[in-house]
């Protein structure tokens, strides 16, 4: 396998990636990347809600696709990726240009709604069953693109971090 350049972790939301990413990139000594925070800076609004709010869904995901279009020749990066990000096929592309992998952080749907508590910063959670329906479609998408899948449910973030440096091994 070639070295690993690039770690993009992938789940939905609650599924803690971004706890993960935080611990992982130090740990690996990589860059961390949140693509929620770079999209929100591009926006030149408040904050993901307010996107969401203000311009629409539209908008979030082509901010986000030019998010990860602008990661795809980088390297010696945690992506943390939100949840809906691998749904473009161009994105997952980028993600893994030049060695990126993704790591699917594997979480069933009650420790979902039990790690997210404040639902307010995710305008995709504000209802419930629409919540699960979503969680239900993404679930195959996840699967079917992870390289690395890791079951979340019960573990801290050292521990998910920890397995996470296991499977990649010597490769990054
Ligand atoms: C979304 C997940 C969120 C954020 C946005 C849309 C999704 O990120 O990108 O609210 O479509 O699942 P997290 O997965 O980090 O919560």
């Amino acid at each position: 396998m070639r070295a690993i350049t690039k770690v993009s972790l992938i789940g939905f939301m609650g599924s803690g990636k971004s706890s993960v990413a935080a611990l992982l990139a130090p740990t690996l000594g990589f860059s961390l990347v949140e693509m929620d925070d770079e999209i929100v800076s591009r926006s030149g609004l408040a904050s993901i809600p307010s996107i969401f709010e203000a311009k629409g869904e539209l908008f979030f995901r082509d901010l986000e696709a030019e998010v990860a279009r602008s990661l795809s020749e980088r390297s010696g990066l945690v992506i943390s990726t939100g949840g809906g990000a691998v749904e473009r096929p161009e994105n997952v592309q980028h993600l893994k240009a030049h060695g990126g992998v993704l790591v699917y952080l594997r979480t069933s749907f009650a420790t979902v709604v039990s790690r997210l508590g404040d639902i307010s910063n995710r305008p995709l959670f504000k209802i419930p069953e629409h919540a699960l329906t979503l969680y239900n479609r993404r679930v195959s998408i996840y699967e079917r693109l992870a390289d690395l899948t890791l079951d979340t449910d019960g573990l801290h973030v050292g521990e998910v971090c920890s397995s996470i440096v296991e499977l990649l091994g010597d490769k990054t």
